[in-house]
């Protein structure tokens, strides 16, 4: 039985972790290594249960902020059930931190990593207890994103799985559980392939940066632009789990635009300027677009369609998985399967040959695109698709 959830690292994630645990009961362990961060991630936590009182969907955010116990010590995690550990993507730290919560902690807790883009079993290796090691994948930010992914390590027991998929539902979260580990999982996958195909457009002098944002919001209906939302989560953090595709074998797009805004420090809403500019650091407001523009929903699509299929195809998830992750990941209005099937996968299927024939490799067609298409299942309006109607 879980009754304490210790949380390390306070930070954009971490914060809003412990938060999420607290609101749904738990005994919360927040710890950082320092009281700046803890003060900070404090600060953070009442600002949000204020916003959830004043819309009444709590009453006392008081009671829930006493739930939460700070410290920098991990003396406050001895007693903890279940640890999620939320520090930078750094696999040293993440190794030390493993240790110092596998030392501490008693045998029969669970130690979850939020990592989107390190190995789970490489961090798994720093415990004693790799069986109870998982990827616990929150989504920015967690008090208002619905979705959990729930990624076994190759050495993770179907136990330590079932606990923290119903762990997940008690946080009043949904989890989609992967048969295994991949680079990016579901969602980074996805993610990175529509900035990827974003950036070519930008590239390729097919479109601007705010026409493609247009399409993004105005066309697909997504709740944020897509240069807009890689500046939300982060431009550091998009580069960093780009790099980790393409070195753990995703076969790249060239796209210089994102490295060289890391390199200039514009890092997205967090240091207040990255594709856009924002109010002031770590400070969110709606970026202005054209209310229309020429680029093409399914073009844009095309390459993180490309990607999910090959996911299905490869028995890592099915359609209906990939269209939970981004309606309660992303906030996409639709799942990204049902978006295709709108559009048409013969549409689909056209952009990637057009973009393949120009040497972009990564667009090169799946076989399950290829058949679906093939068999006249190009989806709602042939009554069948990656889903059918
Ligand atoms: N605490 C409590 N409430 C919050 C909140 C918080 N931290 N943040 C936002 N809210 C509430 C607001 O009060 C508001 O409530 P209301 O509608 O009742 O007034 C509501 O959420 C919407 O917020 P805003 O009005 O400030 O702004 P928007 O309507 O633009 O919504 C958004 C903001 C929810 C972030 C929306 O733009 C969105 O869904 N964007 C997509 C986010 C996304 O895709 N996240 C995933 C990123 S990828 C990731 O995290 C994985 C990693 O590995 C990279």
């Amino acid at each position: 039985m879980i009754r304490k959830i210790a949380v390390v690292g306070a930070g954009t994630m971490g914060h809003g972790i412990a938060e999420v645990a607290a609101l749904s009961g738990f005994e919360v362990a927040l710890i950082d290594v320092s009281w700046d961060f803890l003060n900070r991630a404090k600060e953070r936590i009442t600002d949000s249960l204020n916003k959830l009182a004043e819309k009444k969907q709590i009453n006392d955010p008081n009671a829930v902020l006493q739930k939460i116990e700070f410290n920098t010590s991990y003396d406050i995690a001895k007693d903890a059930d279940f640890a999620i550990e939320a520090v930078p993507e750094k696999l040293e730290l993440k190794k030390t931190v493993f240790k110092t919560l596998d030392s501490v902690m008693g045998s029969h807790a669970i130690l979850a990593t939020n990592t989107s883009s390190i190995p789970i079993s490489d961090i798994a290796e720093a415990t004693g207890r790799k069986q109870k090691v998982i990827g616990m994948h929150f989504f920015n930010p967690p008090v208002i994103m619905k979705l959990v992914e729930v990624i076994p390590s190759k050495y993770t027991d179907q136990d330590t799985v079932d606990k923290t998929v119903e762990l997940a539902k008690k946080m009043n979260k949904i989890p989609v559980s992967l048969k295994y580990e991949i680079p990016g999982f579901v969602s980074n996958r996805i993610f990175i392939r529509l900035l990827q195909e974003a950036c070519r457009e930008v590239e390729d002098k097919e479109a601007t940066i705010e026409e493609v944002d247009s399409t993004a919001r105005n066309k697909l209906k997504l709740p944020m632009g897509l240069f807009e939302l890689a500046d939300y989560v982060g431009l550091d953090v998009v580069v960093d789990i780009w790099n980790v595709l393409t070195t753990r074998g995703t076969p790249d797009v060239k796209c210089s635009m994102f490295k060289a805004k890391v390199e200039e420090k514009n890092l997205g809403v967090k240091s207040g300027k990255g594709f856009y500019a924002y109010p002031a650091p770590g400070k969110y407001a709606k970026v202005q677009l054209p209310d229309s523009s020429k680029v093409d929903p399914s073009r844009l699509i095309s390459l993180a369609v490309n990607e999910a299929s090959w996911m299905v195809e490869n028995g890592i998830v099915s359609a209906k998985d990939v269209d939970t992750v981004m309606i309660y990941g992303f906030n996409f209005p639709k799942g990204l399967m049902e978006m295709a099937d709108e559009v048409g996968l013969d549409n689909i299927l056209r952009n990637l040959e057009d973009i393949y024939s120009k040497g972009y490799q990564a667009y090169k067609p799946t076989n399950l695109i290829k058949s679906l298409v093939s068999e006249g299942k190009t989806g709602k309006n042939k009554g069948e698709g990656f889903h059918k109607y």
